[in-house]
């Protein structure tokens, strides 16, 4: 449960339509994914030309990265974020500025306050991964007013269908700012990770740019098919998020009766938080021992945190007996009841 997955799997009508056209993969598709592009045009409810797609939103940070930023620019974001950006970032030599989170969420304030004339870019992630939390509207919209023109946001949506029944979710497609470019991937909620598709959704003239470094025929054809599909499978979308719910609750229930604490989320995973690294790490491994493959986040900056994502209701209670024994046995060891 490290990856943030689907537990049910691809969406189906994505899979048949991958079935459909498997015998047609001799040909090259269309250089800009026309078919896939306007389906989430009709989707979303944007014009064509403001949606660009990738294999997965990790290339479009990387276009995003290579085609809006030069040596030299500073791109600013916030400590304990998506790992994908931070290699993008170091990936191309661009000055990684990262701001101190308030209580494991975007200190948005300060963020703003950091932009400097270097400052080319700014990423957020709303939910952020790893920590689950969101910005509400009334935050981020105060930090539109309060970032130049001339500087791009990128708002990565990644986790936008878990976050969209919380009214003060702020959905990124609402806002027609012109310095603003919105990311979605199919890998979460629609199940489609292996595939990878992305699309990255934004004014008419920052998409063209992106599309002269596009590579042509991407997302390849079979990938094209399968997004197609998955955004018409509403159904599976529903019980995915109902799913989540009901996993992620579980969980809940459970660390309040251990004792471990979690941070509030609009993902479909929890970041449990615990005392001190060496506990985090012994954590980890002792999981690890026992089957159960958890992310620590070390890695995404905050040394003392676990993330474990929704899973089936067999995975969710593999998972409740594997933490229930590993917690017990470090409180022994460490020879103290950790809160
Ligand atoms: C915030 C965020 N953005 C983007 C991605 C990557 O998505 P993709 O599979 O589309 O590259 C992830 C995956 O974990 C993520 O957490």
């Amino acid at each position: 449960l490290a990856s943030n997955e689907n537990p049910l799997g691809p969406s189906p009508k994505a899979v048949e339509a991958i079935k459909k056209h498997l015998a047609e993969i001799h040909r090259y598709t269309n250089p800009a994914a026309f078919d896939l592009v306007n389906a989430i045009s009709k989707k979303i409810g944007k014009d064509s030309n403001q949606i660009v797609t990738g294999s997965g939103t990790d290339s479009l940070l990387q276009y995003i990265v290579s085609a809006f930023s030069e040596e030299g620019d500073e791109l600013l974001t916030s400590e304990g974020s998506f790992i994908g950006w931070y290699v993008n970032v170091n990936k191309y030599g661009r000055i990684s500025k990262q701001i101190v989170q308030k209580d494991y969420r975007y200190d948005l304030e300060a963020i703003a306050e950091n932009i400097t004339d270097k400052t080319k870019i700014i990423y957020l992630a709303n939910p952020n991964n790893p920590t689950g939390t969101i910005f509400n509207k009334k935050e981020f919209e105060t930090f539109l007013l309060k970032v130049p023109e001339h500087i791009l946001i990128v708002l990565d949506e990644a986790y936008s269908v878990y976050a969209q029944t919380n009214t003060e979710y702020p959905n990124g497609l609402d806002y027609s700012n012109k310095n603003l470019i919105i990311l979605r991937t199919l890998s979460k909620a629609y199940g489609l990770a292996g595939i990878r598709v992305g699309f990255a959704v934004g004014n008419e003239e920052l998409i063209k740019i992106l599309y002269k470094i596009k590579l042509p025929f991407e997302p390849n054809s079979l990938a094209q098919v399968a997004a197609i599909a998955a955004l018409d499978d509403d159904n599976f979308l529903n019980k995915t998020v109902e799913l989540n719910k009901k996993s992620l609750n579980r969980l809940k229930e459970i660390f309040d009766e251990l004792n471990i604490n979690y941070l509030p989320t609009s993902a479909n995973f929890l970041l449990m938080i615990f005392p001190t690294e060496k506990y985090t790490t012994s954590f980890n491994n002792e999981c690890l021992k026992r089957g159960l493959i958890l992310r620590h986040v070390n890695t995404f900056g905050i040394t003392n945190g676990i993330r474990i994502n929704s899973g089936t209701n067999e995975e969710t209670e593999f998972a409740i007996n594997v933490i229930t024994q590993v917690k017990k046995i470090l409180t022994k060891e460490y020879n103290l009841q950790y809160t």
